[in-house]
C-alpha cells in the first residue's frame, strides 16, 4: 500500500458559483476557443493590471508554452541560452523546445536570480549565446530596466520567466515576460498563462504562433504550435481576477501569521524566515545549515509536506544532466538550505503552529537523533 504524500499545498481557485455567470456567457456565445470574447475580455482586464500597449498581452495554454513561444518569437538561430539551474524544470524544457541549447549559470546569493553582472561575466567565456532566460524566483520582482539595457547592449534576446510573478510582473517594451496561471499560482485557472509581449506587433506574432502560425489568409507563416487558452479557462481567469484583491491580501496576511508563528519559536540560530513582500503560494525558509533533506524527512513523519521545491536544480534532472554549466556553487547551496513549508491561502493558525512546533522539535529536541523511531503525531492532534 503506498502512503499518500503529506500535504504541501491546497490550491484555491474560484468556486463554481463565482465562475457560473461567465460560463453562461459561453453557453450564449457558443464560442469555445480561438480568441473568443471571454479570452479577449480576460486579456483586456490583464492590460488594466499590467499597463502596456493595447493588445500586447497574449493568453496561452500554459506558462511553459508561453516561454517556448516567447523564445521562438525572436527567431534566434540555434545557439546557447543562458539560464539559472535554480528554477523549475519548465524553464529549461522551454529552452530546449525552442531549439536552443541550455547553459546553466549561477544566481546571485541575495536575490536568487541572474544579474546582468553574472550574465556579462558568463559572456566572456561562453560563446554563441543567443538568449537569456531570467527567472523571477517564486515571483520575486525583476529589474526590467537593467535587463532591457543588457538586451540593448548585447543584442541578446531576454525572456523573463515570471511564472509565479502575477503580483510583481510588469510589461516592458524591450522584453518579453511570461506568467503562469497554473492552479498552484497566486492567480490560477487550472492550466494557462499569459505573455507580456511588450509591443502589440510582437503580441500579434505570438498570437499567431499560438494558433498554428496562421495569418489572416489562413497561411501558416511562423513556427508554431497550438497553445491557445480556451474560453472555459478564461471564464475561470475572469472570476479569479474579480477575487484577486482579496486573495492577494489573504495570502500576504497568512504568510505574515506563519512568519510570526515560526519566529516565536526562537529558531534564529537555525533558520531565517524572511518577510513576504509580494503575494506568493510558496513559503520558503532558509536553513542556516545544509539540512534541507533531513528536515523534509523529519516533517514527513509528522504528515507535513515540506519540500525542496526545485529539487536538485535543473542540472539535477536526467534530461538536463549533460547540459553545460558554469560554476553553480550558490545554486548547490540553495538546494541544501531552502525549504518550502506547507502553505495555502486558508491555512489555519493551528496548522501553522503544528509546522512551527515540528521545526522547533527538529532543531531543539531531536536534531542529534531525529531518525530514531517515534510515535507518529497527526498535524491536527496538538
Ligand atoms: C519558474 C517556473 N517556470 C515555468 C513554469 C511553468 O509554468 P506552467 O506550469 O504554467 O507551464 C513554472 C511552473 O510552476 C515555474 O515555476
Amino acid at each position: 500500500v503506498t502512503q499518500p504524500l503529506p500535504l504541501s499545498a491546497k490550491p484555491h481557485l474560484p468556486s463554481a458559483e463565482a465562475i457560473l455567470a461567465y460560463l453562461r456567457h459561453i453557453d450564449g456565445n457558443r464560442w469555445y476557443s480561438n480568441f473568443g470574447p471571454l479570452v479577449r475580455e480576460f486579456e483586456a482586464r490583464l492590460e488594466e493590471r499590467f499597463p502596456s500597449q493595447p493588445g500586447s498581452i497574449v493568453t496561452v495554454a500554459s506558462g511553459t508554452a508561453g516561454l517556448t513561444l516567447a523564445l521562438q518569437s525572436f527567431d534566434i538561430r540555434p545557439s546557447v541560452c543562458l539560464l539559472p539551474s535554480w528554477t523549475f524544470v519548465a524553464s529549461a524544457a522551454a529552452v530546449k523546445n525552442a531549439g536552443l541549447i541550455p547553459y546553466f549559470i549561477d544566481v546571485d546569493p541575495e536575490s536568487w536570480q541572474l544579474t546582468p553582472a553574472l550574465v556579462r561575466r558568463s559572456l566572456e567565456t561562453v560563446k554563441e549565446v543567443g538568449a537569456v532566460v531570467v527567472v523571477a524566483p517564486f515571483g520575486a520582482p525583476v529589474d526590467l530596466a537593467a535587463w532591457a539595457a543588457v538586451a540593448h547592449e548585447t543584442n541578446i534576446s531576454v525572456v523573463v520567466d515570471s511564472a509565479a510573478g502575477f503580483d510583481t510582473a510588469r510589461a516592458h517594451p524591450r522584453l518579453v515576460s511570461v506568467v503562469s496561471l497554473h492552479a498552484t499560482k497566486v492567480l490560477g485557472v487550472g492550466e494557462g498563462g499569459f505573455i507580456l509581449a511588450g509591443t502589440s506587433d510582437r503580441a500579434d506574432k505570438l498570437r499567431r504562433m499560438s494558433n498554428f502560425g496562421l495569418n489572416s489568409a489562413h497561411q501558416s507563416i511562423y513556427p508554431a504550435t497550438n497553445a491557445k487558452l480556451s474560453e472555459y479557462a478564461a471564464a475561470v481567469g475572469l472570476a479569479a481576477l474579480d477575487e484577486w484583491p482579496k486573495s492577494r491580501s489573504d495570502l500576504l496576511e497568512r504568510a505574515e501569521a506563519y512568519r510570526a508563528q515560526i519566529t516565536s519559536r526562537k529558531l534564529f540560530d537555525d533558520l531565517d524566515c524572511p518577510a513576504e513582500v509580494h503575494a506568493s503560494t510558496t513559503f520558503n525558509i532558509i536553513l542556516r545549515r545544509p539540512l534541507a533533506d533531513e528536515v523534509v524527512a523529519f516533517m514527513r513523519r509528522d504528515g507535513l509536506g515540506a519540500r525542496k521545491i526545485w529539487g536538485e536544480g535543473c542540472h539535477g534532472h536526467p534530461t538536463f544532466k549533460d547540459c553545460a554549466c558554469g560554476d553553480l556553487a550558490i545554486t548547490d547551496k540553495l538546494i541544501r538550505h531552502v525549504l518550502a513549508l506547507p502553505f495555502w491561502i486558508d491555512m489555519t493558525n493551528l496548522e501553522m503552529a503544528s509546522v512551527a512546533d515540528c521545526l522547533a522539535s527538529f532543531f531543539h529536541g531531536r536534531l542529534a537523533n531525529w531518525d530514531r523511531p517515534r510515535k507518529r503525531q497527526s498535524a491536527h492532534s496538538r
